[in-house]
């Protein structure tokens, strides 16, 4: 089939994941789970980003079946580590199960509870790459415990930035809302270089954000 979009050419050529990570896609949709996994160019740049930057510690907020984090950890060298945040149990086993069967589990921890409690438990703790990807609304908040976590040369990654458009004018939509100021507070951040990378076709698109200085 002729390819008719920068997605699907980019999946075409590049591959959209391997037999494994479909599986485990498959089997979270047959189980119920919602399809909010990463996009496969997504999910290709933060495993770039975990390769160039040389990361060895990771936190990712929101974990759904492991699907971003398994990409992720896969860029590892073997002493990395990843810390992944999910409130909803069920997603959370799930994981687990899917990082075990991936042979990752020595370097991947699960840690189920709502992640503003996990962010508070992380304090002190540094990592070179943080990945935001749950509830909306709170995104805000987890910009300011991204910056508190990391250090310079560190990554801030988080999806659904764009949301076709609704962070222009959110109206009263929390997650928009929440989402445009999330947006600002990256702007206005002096110690951080951020740039927008599209997704989905340009539908939505993720943050990059570097923290200057180092
Ligand atoms: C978009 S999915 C994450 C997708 C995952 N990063 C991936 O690409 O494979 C969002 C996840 O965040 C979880 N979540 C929502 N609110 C949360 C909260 N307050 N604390 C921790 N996890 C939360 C949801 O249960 C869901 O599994």
């Amino acid at each position: 089939m002729q390819a008719h979009s920068l997605s699907q050419y980019a999946n075409d050529l590049l591959g959209a994941e391997d037999p494994l990570l479909h599986q485990f896609r498959d089997e979270a949709a047959a189980a119920g789970l919602p399809s909010i996994q990463v996009p496969p160019e997504l999910g290709r740049l933060l495993a770039a980003l975990v390769t160039a930057t040389g990361a060895t510690r990771v936190l990712e907020i929101g974990t759904l079946f492991g699907y971003s984090a398994i990409l992720m950890a896969r860029a590892l060298p073997a002493d990395g580590r990843l810390i992944t945040l999910e409130v909803n149990p069920t997603h959370a086993r799930l994981a687990e199960r899917n990082i075990e069967r991936a042979g990752l589990a020595d370097r991947v921890t699960v840690r189920q509870g709502n992640a503003l409690d996990s962010l508070a438990a992380l304090d002190g703790q540094d990592f070179d790459l943080v990945f935001i990807d749950a509830d909306k609304p709170t995104y805000p908040e987890y910009l300011e415990w991204a910056t508190k976590l990391t250090h310079p040369r560190s990554v801030i990654v988080a999806d659904n930035v764009w949301r076709e458009g609704i962070v222009i004018d959110p109206g009263d939509d929390e997650a928009g809302n929440a989402l445009a100021r999330f947006n600002r507070d990256l702007a206005a951040n002096p110690t951080l270089l951020t740039t927008f990378f599209p997704t989905r076709d340009g539908n939505d698109a993720a943050a990059i954000s570097v923290v200057r200085g180092g």
